[in-house]
């Protein structure tokens, strides 16, 4: 099955969120799941588990081998040389902000967070009683840039966390290693507990190393919790399975007062998914690379020659472009105005934090066809602004 093989009418038979949260005349860019099928192995891993009825209790969280899979992995792709005993599976990467931010910090303690975000990290923040301290990327000119200076400005003797989103979600920006390296430092001077949440590592489209920001430095990697998955790059965010690393024994067996049972991690189906995931599918994962590149690509040469007035800075990796519609000034918000008047649902920029206001977000990860159709659908009300 070719990535292309998608039809309208068969993602419409799904029962996910992407393809059912909007009326059947709408065209669905919000949601970060992919339109493409998922690998053939991951799908012949559970056809079998199905047709095997292998649906009893899943072994210990060890024994799958997973986090033996989740170190060779980091090392292969990242040179990231760690061991399996620091590693945690949890129900998901959000998940692990969560407990991460109960564990960290106290009730009415700050935890530094680069706006704009994805929306579950000021969920988490204020749902768990802690201080989002928002510090925004800066627009330049050919990418986000982040204001150091702003960073420490934000930070008082009540800052624990610094919550790093890398690849960011969602301006697409990979970090530099020297950029990383002067987050580390400024953690290391404030005391700060660096939670990494690098879910779209996998997801690099430009020629630049993700570099996990544990690999920075031994003394960053001490106070760092990465948080990474499969689910983002192998388009199986349904599955629920995530991996933390912490880089110190103190995280690890702080994190770890929280009872396993709490913190769940696996189900029969998402152990044989993950595992296919990473040890058969990285075939299929380039192929998809190869086509969101191309996607990007199309989005940033159409914005620039169809709406001159739309601010896009295209995004190193990730499938999501962040738009910039400040400038076209549309009621009640760009966001309800391109739902009702174009049926294509974006990510409303508002939920990503005050810097969203007047921004979209549009997740690209669909066929040429259907991204096509959606773009089309936009220039129809946009063209001309
Ligand atoms: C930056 C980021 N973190 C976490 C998630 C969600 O991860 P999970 O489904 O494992 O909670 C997403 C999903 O799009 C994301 O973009």
């Amino acid at each position: 099955m070719s990535l292309d093989d998608i039809n309208e009418a068969v993602l419409r038979r799904r029962r996910g969120a992407k393809w059912n949260h909007y009326g059947a005349d709408v065209l669905p860019a919000w949601v970060a799941d992919m339109d493409f099928v998922v690998a053939e192995p991951i799908r012949a891993a559970l056809h079998a588990a199905v047709d095997a009825a292998d649906l009893g209790y899943p072994q210990a969280h060890r024994a799958t081998g997973l986090p033996d899979l989740f170190v060779a992995r980091a090392g292969a792709r990242f040179g990231w040389e760690i061991d399996s005993r620091d590693v945690l599976i949890l129900s998901d990467v959000v998940q692990g902000l969560y407990l991460a931010l109960e564990t960290f910090s106290a009730p009415g303690e700050g935890a530094v967070i680069q706006t704009p975000i994805y929306p579950p990290f000021l969920h988490a923040a204020a749902e768990v009683g802690r201080r989002a301290v928002c510090v925004p990327f800066v627009a330049g000119a050919a990418r986000y840039e982040i204001d150091f200076d702003q960073i420490e400005a934000a930070i008082d003797d009540t800052t624990r966390l610094f919550m790093l989103c890398n690849p960011h979600n969602p301006t697409g920006r990979v970090l530099s290693r020297e950029e990383l390296e002067r987050i580390g430092e400024l953690a290391c001077r404030h005391d700060l507990v660096i939670v990494s949440d690098e879910i779209h590592a996998d997801l690099v489209l430009d020629d630049v190393p993700h570099v996990p920001i544990a690999t920075v430095s031994p003394a960053i990697a001490a106070r760092t919790v990465t948080l990474m998955s499969a689910s983002k790059a192998f388009n199986i965010a349904g599955m629920c399975m995530a991996f933390a690393h912490f880089g110190s024994r103190t995280l690890k067996e702080r994190f770890e007062r929280v009872p396993a049972h709490v913190r769940g991690g696996t189900n029969t189906l998402s152990i044989a998914a993950v595992r296919a995931a990473w040890s058969e599918s990285q075939p299929w994962l380039d192929e998809v690379l190869v086509q969101l590149r191309a996607n990007r690509d199309r989005v940033a040469a159409f914005v620039a020659e169809r709406w001159p007035r739309v601010g896009h800075l295209p995004p190193e990796a990730t499938y999501l472009a962040w738009l910039d519609l400040r400038a076209l000034a549309l009621e009640p918000s760009p966001h309800e105005f391109l739902l009702r008047e174009a049926q294509v649902a974006l990510n409303d920029g508002r939920t990503f934090g005050p810097e969203g206001e007047g921004f979209v977000r549009l997740n690209f990860a669909t066929s040429p066809a259907l991204l096509e159709a959606i773009l089309a659908r936009l220039d129809g009300v946009l063209a001309g602004r």
